[in-house]
């Protein structure tokens, strides 16, 4: 019997992976009467794998990529190797296009034709995906506004990926051992870590090394996203310049005082001040132009990624913009030991796209 059951016995936890411009990170969840249990967790700078410094972006060949992979699961003792894995929203084009009324079973090559139009290599050379966006009359919400006249046809959000893209991915995961049973763009995992179901929009976002990523998403739903050609590296790069302090060093004083540091830290508090200014005034105008645009308010801005953990953060962002700032709290959606939950709350904003994987792959599980 005993030979039976473990031949039957299910295999209950997967992983979610994401590689970052500079790190990477795992999570490993369990599923436990009906609750996502979190088992273990991990994180590893990529830097020292091409020669730079920890907090640096930096592009490295597949082998390499695939030794820190292998490093981290061994690091964190990760037991499975069924997992999904994320991709940078940069390997993606996300565009949202209309097609004309047409029957259900048309959708597909109608968004294939028009998706043309959009996508600037041959569709054969990507992975096309593809959602229809609910019509706002189907939205199961009333908010006192008056009832909107029918739209004409339907809203898609097209995804599409370089297969090459993907294909180095595969590598880099069979290589590592691992099993993953989807790839998907950062931002979705992330949605579905940090965003409450509700009726609120919200604006998240993601400051990474090498870029930060704005997307607004209304019930559940992406609507909008947007890069940013700057991240968290940037505020350290200049702080390297304008204080004629090694990159090692810049890193270490963003990381300890932030804006924090007092009148003896002037100079850094300015020099942070105006990158992090650069990157709300950006933000803001994304946000107004989608307010403008569909006559809505964004009622949150949820931050994430590695860089919103400058100390001072919220507070320059809450003058910044005219509307409530969080910080994500991925691990709230999973069942943790309490008596470590102020860590889980300060390491949420980098792990929101990691844990955001491994929840799709768990609820795939029979
Ligand atoms: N406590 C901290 N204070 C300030 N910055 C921090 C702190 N911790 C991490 N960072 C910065 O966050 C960045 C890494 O964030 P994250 O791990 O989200 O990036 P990534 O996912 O590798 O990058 P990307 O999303 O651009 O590909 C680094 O540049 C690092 O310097
Ligand atoms: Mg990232």
């Amino acid at each position: 019997m005993a030979f039976l059951s473990s031949l039957f016995k299910k295999e209950s936890s997967v992983l979610g992976i994401d590689i970052g411009s500079s790190a990477v990170k795992v999570v490993q969840i369990r599923k436990k009467r009906g609750k996502a249990v979190l088992e273990t967790y991990g994180e590893l700078a990529l830097g020292p794998y091409g020669g730079v410094e920890i907090g640096r972006a930096v592009s490295l060949p597949p082998e390499k990529i695939t030794e820190a992979v292998v490093d981290i699961l061994r690091e964190s003792k990760t037991t499975t190797k069924i997992c999904g894995a994320a991709l940078p929203l940069s390997a993606s084009l996300i565009t949202f296009i209309s097609i004309p009324p047409v029957p259900d079973k048309q959708v597909s090559d109608v968004v294939s034709i028009e998706a043309r139009k959009y996508i600037p290599v041959p569709l054969n050379e990507v992975l096309l995906d593809y959602s229809i966006i609910p019509r706002e009359e189907n939205y199961a919400v009333d908010d006192g506004s008056p009832a909107k006249p029918t739209a004409q046809g339907k809203e898609v959000l097209v995804v599409a990926i370089h297969n090459d893209f993907i294909n180095q991915y595969q590598s880099i995961m069979a290589n590592s051992m691992l099993q993953p049973s989807f790839y998907e763009i950062e931002i979705f995992s992330s949605i579905r870590s940090v965003i409450d179901q509700g009726v609120a929009t919200s604006m998240v976002i993601d400051m990474g090394a090498r870029s930060t990523k704005l997307y607004i998403v209304e019930r559940g739903m992406l609507r909008s996203s947007h890069i940013i050609n700057k991240g968290s590296q940037d505020i350290t790069l200049s702080l390297s310049k304008a204080l004629s302090i090694s990159v090692g060093e810049a890193e270490t004083m963003k990381r300890t005082y932030g804006l924090k540091g007092g009148p003896e830290y002037k100079e850094l508090t300015e020099i942070i001040t105006v990158n992090l200014d650069y990157m709300f005034y950006e933000a803001n105008a994304t946000l107004l132009n989608y307010q403008k645009k569909y006559n809505k308010n964004v009622n949150r801005i949820i931050l994430t990624g590695g860089g919103v953990l400058l100390k001072g953060f919220t507070d320059l962002a809450k003058i910044s913009f005219q509307t409530e700032v969080i910080y994500a709290d991925p691990f709230g959606k999973l069942e943790t030991p309490a008596f470590l939950s102020q860590e889980f709350a300060e390491a949420g904003p980098e792990f929101a796209v990691a844990i955001g994987t491994a929840l799709r792959r768990l609820s795939e599980l029979p």
